[in-house]
Protein backbone atom coordinates (compact mmCIF):
# COMPACT_ATOMS: atom_id res chain seq x y z
CA UNK A 1 0.00 0.00 0.00
CA UNK A 2 3.20 2.36 -0.22
CA UNK A 3 2.53 2.90 -4.15
CA UNK A 4 3.37 6.70 -4.97
CA UNK A 5 -0.49 6.80 -6.41
CA UNK A 6 -2.09 6.27 -2.57
CA UNK A 7 -2.09 8.29 -0.02
CA UNK A 8 1.61 9.16 2.03
CA UNK A 9 1.99 7.08 4.58
CA UNK A 10 5.71 8.30 5.56
CA UNK A 11 5.19 10.51 7.92
CA UNK A 12 1.47 11.82 9.84
CA UNK A 13 1.86 15.06 8.50
CA UNK A 14 2.91 13.49 4.81
CA UNK A 15 -0.49 11.56 5.67
CA UNK A 16 -2.47 14.66 6.08
CA UNK A 17 -0.85 16.63 3.39
CA UNK A 18 -1.20 14.14 0.71
CA UNK A 19 -4.80 11.92 2.03
CA UNK A 20 -7.77 11.86 -0.60
CA UNK A 21 -10.28 9.42 -0.83
CA UNK A 22 -10.87 6.61 -3.12
CA UNK A 23 -13.97 5.61 -5.04
CA UNK A 24 -16.38 3.02 -3.33
CA UNK A 25 -16.66 1.43 -6.68
CA UNK A 26 -13.04 0.79 -6.42
CA UNK A 27 -12.79 -0.38 -3.19
CA UNK A 28 -11.87 -3.95 -3.02
CA UNK A 29 -10.77 -6.97 -0.73
CA UNK A 30 -8.52 -6.99 1.24
CA UNK A 31 -10.51 -4.87 4.01
CA UNK A 32 -9.52 -4.11 7.46
CA UNK A 33 -9.24 -6.84 9.62
CA UNK A 34 -11.65 -7.15 13.08
CA UNK A 35 -8.52 -5.88 14.95
CA UNK A 36 -7.76 -3.03 12.49
CA UNK A 37 -11.45 -2.18 12.66
CA UNK A 38 -11.89 -1.37 15.96
CA UNK A 39 -8.26 0.70 16.05
CA UNK A 40 -10.66 2.54 13.03
CA UNK A 41 -13.43 3.06 15.27
CA UNK A 42 -11.62 3.93 17.98
CA UNK A 43 -9.94 6.64 16.46
CA UNK A 44 -13.24 7.61 15.80
CA UNK A 45 -13.87 8.71 19.58
CA UNK A 46 -10.78 10.71 19.92
CA UNK A 47 -12.34 14.01 19.01
CA UNK A 48 -13.03 17.19 19.76
CA UNK A 49 -16.42 16.79 21.88
CA UNK A 50 -18.11 19.19 23.81
CA UNK A 51 -19.96 18.33 27.18
CA UNK A 52 -18.97 14.97 25.94
CA UNK A 53 -21.93 13.84 24.94
CA UNK A 54 -20.84 11.46 22.14
CA UNK A 55 -23.34 12.43 19.70
CA UNK A 56 -21.93 9.50 17.26
CA UNK A 57 -23.12 6.36 16.96
CA UNK A 58 -21.21 3.60 14.17
CA UNK A 59 -23.51 0.25 12.69
CA UNK A 60 -21.06 -2.05 10.58
CA UNK A 61 -22.99 -3.21 8.27
CA UNK A 62 -22.18 -6.91 8.04
CA UNK A 63 -25.22 -8.20 6.47
CA UNK A 64 -25.25 -6.36 2.58
CA UNK A 65 -28.33 -8.03 1.40
CA UNK A 66 -29.86 -6.99 3.99
CA UNK A 67 -29.20 -3.36 3.49
CA UNK A 68 -29.87 -3.49 -0.04
CA UNK A 69 -33.41 -4.49 0.72
CA UNK A 70 -33.87 -2.11 3.75
CA UNK A 71 -32.59 0.83 1.19
CA UNK A 72 -34.72 -0.48 -1.76
CA UNK A 73 -38.06 -1.16 0.70
CA UNK A 74 -37.50 2.52 2.24
CA UNK A 75 -36.95 4.34 -1.03
CA UNK A 76 -39.96 2.13 -2.76
CA UNK A 77 -42.12 3.57 0.09
CA UNK A 78 -41.11 7.27 -0.50
CA UNK A 79 -41.54 6.91 -3.93
CA UNK A 80 -43.44 4.70 -5.74
CA UNK A 81 -42.60 5.49 -9.25
CA UNK A 82 -38.99 4.55 -8.88
CA UNK A 83 -37.58 2.53 -11.27
CA UNK A 84 -35.48 -0.20 -11.52
CA UNK A 85 -32.38 1.76 -12.33
CA UNK A 86 -32.27 4.04 -9.25
CA UNK A 87 -33.66 0.84 -7.25
CA UNK A 88 -30.25 -1.19 -8.78
CA UNK A 89 -27.83 1.89 -7.99
CA UNK A 90 -29.02 2.01 -4.18
CA UNK A 91 -28.58 -1.88 -4.35
CA UNK A 92 -24.75 -1.58 -6.11
CA UNK A 93 -23.71 0.94 -3.50
CA UNK A 94 -25.05 -1.13 -0.47
CA UNK A 95 -22.54 -3.92 -1.54
CA UNK A 96 -19.51 -1.45 -2.51
CA UNK A 97 -16.21 -1.92 -0.60
CA UNK A 98 -15.49 -4.46 1.73
CA UNK A 99 -15.92 -2.32 5.00
CA UNK A 100 -19.05 -0.41 5.09
CA UNK A 101 -20.14 1.24 8.22
CA UNK A 102 -23.21 3.62 8.54
CA UNK A 103 -22.30 6.50 10.42
CA UNK A 104 -25.14 8.61 12.71
CA UNK A 105 -25.85 12.11 14.19
CA UNK A 106 -27.29 11.41 17.50
CA UNK A 107 -26.92 15.15 18.93
CA UNK A 108 -28.92 15.38 22.23
CA UNK A 109 -31.24 18.21 21.65
CA UNK A 110 -31.83 18.19 25.63
CA UNK A 111 -28.50 19.66 26.20
CA UNK A 112 -26.88 23.32 26.62
CA UNK A 113 -24.08 22.12 24.31
CA UNK A 114 -26.16 23.75 21.23
CA UNK A 115 -27.01 21.21 18.52
CA UNK A 116 -24.62 22.54 15.83
CA UNK A 117 -21.42 22.12 17.73
CA UNK A 118 -22.72 18.02 18.40
CA UNK A 119 -23.24 17.72 14.93
CA UNK A 120 -19.67 19.02 14.31
CA UNK A 121 -18.26 16.48 16.53
CA UNK A 122 -20.27 14.08 14.17
CA UNK A 123 -18.15 15.37 10.86
CA UNK A 124 -14.88 15.77 13.12
CA UNK A 125 -15.42 12.04 14.55
CA UNK A 126 -16.05 10.53 10.82
CA UNK A 127 -13.24 12.32 9.60
CA UNK A 128 -11.04 11.13 12.38
CA UNK A 129 -12.45 7.46 11.07
CA UNK A 130 -11.07 7.92 7.60
CA UNK A 131 -8.12 8.88 8.81
CA UNK A 132 -7.74 6.13 10.51
CA UNK A 133 -8.26 3.89 7.73
CA UNK A 134 -6.05 5.43 5.41
CA UNK A 135 -3.13 5.39 8.16
CA UNK A 136 -3.54 1.46 8.23
CA UNK A 137 -3.10 1.90 4.30
CA UNK A 138 -6.87 1.46 2.88
CA UNK A 139 -9.15 3.72 1.17
CA UNK A 140 -12.53 5.22 2.42
CA UNK A 141 -15.33 7.02 0.11
CA UNK A 142 -17.81 8.92 2.79
CA UNK A 143 -20.93 8.98 0.88
CA UNK A 144 -24.39 9.97 1.20
CA UNK A 145 -26.48 9.61 -1.55
CA UNK A 146 -29.96 9.04 -1.86
CA UNK A 147 -29.97 7.14 1.66
CA UNK A 148 -29.95 10.48 3.05
CA UNK A 149 -33.70 10.94 2.15
CA UNK A 150 -35.04 7.92 3.96
CA UNK A 151 -36.64 9.46 7.06
CA UNK A 152 -36.64 5.57 8.58
CA UNK A 153 -33.51 4.47 7.62
CA UNK A 154 -31.87 5.47 10.75
CA UNK A 155 -34.90 3.27 12.87
CA UNK A 156 -33.72 0.35 10.71
CA UNK A 157 -29.71 0.69 12.39
CA UNK A 158 -31.91 1.11 15.92
CA UNK A 159 -31.26 4.60 16.31
CA UNK A 160 -35.21 6.34 15.10
CA UNK A 161 -33.77 9.90 16.36
CA UNK A 162 -30.82 9.63 14.78
CA UNK A 163 -29.64 11.49 11.51
CA UNK A 164 -27.42 9.68 8.61
CA UNK A 165 -23.96 11.62 8.08
CA UNK A 166 -22.77 8.94 5.95
CA UNK A 167 -21.91 5.62 4.80
CA UNK A 168 -18.24 5.02 4.95
CA UNK A 169 -17.11 2.50 2.92
CA UNK A 170 -13.28 1.18 3.32
CA UNK A 171 -10.89 -1.22 1.31
CA UNK A 172 -8.12 -1.42 -0.85
CA UNK A 173 -8.12 0.89 -3.64
CA UNK A 174 -7.65 -1.19 -7.00
CA UNK A 175 -6.78 2.02 -8.89
CA UNK A 176 -4.59 4.76 -8.26
CA UNK A 177 -6.79 7.29 -6.08
CA UNK A 178 -7.60 10.78 -7.92
CA UNK A 179 -6.44 14.40 -6.84
CA UNK A 180 -8.76 16.71 -7.17
CA UNK A 181 -8.43 20.26 -7.10
CA UNK A 182 -7.88 21.91 -3.75
CA UNK A 183 -8.82 25.71 -2.55
CA UNK A 184 -6.04 28.08 -2.36
CA UNK A 185 -5.18 29.07 1.23
CA UNK A 186 -5.61 32.64 0.09
CA UNK A 187 -8.95 32.26 -0.75
CA UNK A 188 -9.64 30.41 2.74
CA UNK A 189 -7.33 32.11 4.75
CA UNK A 190 -7.40 35.33 6.15
CA UNK A 191 -5.77 36.95 9.04
CA UNK A 192 -7.63 39.26 11.89
CA UNK A 193 -4.77 41.11 12.53
CA UNK A 194 -3.58 45.10 13.65
CA UNK A 195 -5.33 47.69 11.17
C1 LIG B 1 -21.41 14.49 4.24
C2 LIG B 1 -20.79 14.11 2.92
C3 LIG B 1 -21.52 13.38 2.01
C4 LIG B 1 -21.00 13.04 0.78
N1 LIG B 1 -21.75 12.33 -0.10
C5 LIG B 1 -21.27 12.07 -1.32
C6 LIG B 1 -22.07 11.36 -2.25
O1 LIG B 1 -23.19 10.95 -1.97
N2 LIG B 1 -21.54 11.15 -3.48
C7 LIG B 1 -20.29 11.61 -3.83
O2 LIG B 1 -19.87 11.40 -4.96
N3 LIG B 1 -19.51 12.27 -2.95
C8 LIG B 1 -19.96 12.50 -1.71
N4 LIG B 1 -19.19 13.17 -0.81
C9 LIG B 1 -17.82 13.60 -1.23
C10 LIG B 1 -16.76 12.54 -1.01
O3 LIG B 1 -16.85 11.95 0.27
C11 LIG B 1 -15.37 13.14 -1.08
O4 LIG B 1 -15.36 14.42 -0.55
C12 LIG B 1 -14.84 13.23 -2.47
O5 LIG B 1 -14.95 11.97 -3.04
C13 LIG B 1 -13.35 13.67 -2.47
O6 LIG B 1 -12.79 13.33 -1.28
P1 LIG B 1 -11.30 13.64 -0.81
O7 LIG B 1 -11.17 15.10 -0.68
O8 LIG B 1 -11.24 12.95 0.52
O9 LIG B 1 -10.37 13.06 -1.82
C14 LIG B 1 -19.69 13.47 0.44
C15 LIG B 1 -18.95 14.19 1.38
C16 LIG B 1 -19.48 14.52 2.60
C17 LIG B 1 -18.65 15.31 3.57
Amino acid sequence: MSAPHLNDRSTPIRLLATRRSGKARDLIAPGPSADEQRQILEAATRVPDHGKLAPWRYVVIDDRDRLADTLQRLYRAQKPDSGRIELEALATAARQAPLLIAALSVPRPDSHIPVWEQQLSMGASIMALMLAAHALGYAGNWLTGPATTLADLPAEFGYPDARLAGFIHIGTASKPLDERPRPALADIVSRFGAV
